[in-house]
């Protein structure tokens, strides 16, 4: 059977990630290529009741459990999606996967990091990305995009969004063969081309 490609985007809130997936997604459907568009957490069914849980739940959320809701949607997301997809030579594009994990909870809320990657492990059944793109912006731009109405993540706080960015960069320098780090503040079409430059390579 042909494998398809694996390929998630990653980032601080409003760091530009998802107009990169949708020019990607033309570019290779303009190849005549089946292309999925995916998003964690809540693509589908489960994981939208998850999501609304996760973004708009009103009362306190444990680290723990909030880590663990993240992980049973990606869980499903693999099984039920992900991995069909791939194996039916499909390329996923998904929009957050494991690294948000480790941003967020893992240096964002302080849980620990081991204990997130065994976790990341156990949900994903050890599937990886073939590709990470990691858009970086500064904190500021980040708020300033999310504008002023947000949701239960984006109210975490400055000093919580400059831990979830410390936390991509590192993930960026611990794996450079899988995660790509980008400047989310170039220009949209000199992403794309950097994008489009590490693919073909790849
Ligand atoms: P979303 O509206 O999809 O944000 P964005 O457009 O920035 O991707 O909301 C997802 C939020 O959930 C975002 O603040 C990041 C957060 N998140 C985690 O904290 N941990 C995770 O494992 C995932 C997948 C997302």
């Amino acid at each position: 059977m042909s494998k398809g490609l694996f390929i998630t985007f990653e980032g601080v809130d409003g760091c530009g990630k998802t107009t990169q997936i949708k020019l990607l997604k033309e570019y290779f459907e303009k190849q005549g290529k089946t292309v999925l568009l995916t998003r964690e957490p809540g693509a589908k069914g489960l994981g939208v009741k998850l999501r609304e849980i996760l973004l708009n739940y009103d009362g306190e959320v444990s680290p723990n459990c909030e880590s663990f809701l993240f992980l049973a949607d990606r869980a499903q997301h693999i099984d039920t999606i992900i991995k069909p997809a791939v194996e039916r030579g499909e390329i996923v594009l998904c929009d957050r996967h494991t690294d948000s994990t480790v941003a967020y909870q893992g240096y964002g809320r302080g849980v620990d990091l081991d204990r997130i990657n065994m976790l990341n492990d156990i949900a994903t059944s050890g599937m990886k990305p073939d590709l990470t793109f990691i858009f970086d912006i500064d904190i500021e731009t980040s708020m300033s995009r999310v504008g002023k109405e947000k949701d239960r993540m984006e109210s975490a706080g400055v000093e919580f969004f400059k831990r979830v960015r410390e936390g991509y960069l590192n993930i960026a320098k611990q794996e450079p063969q899988r995660v790509k780090l980008l400047n989310g503040s170039d220009k949209i079409e000199d992403i794309h081309s950097k994008i489009l430059d590490i693919i073909n390579k790849y």
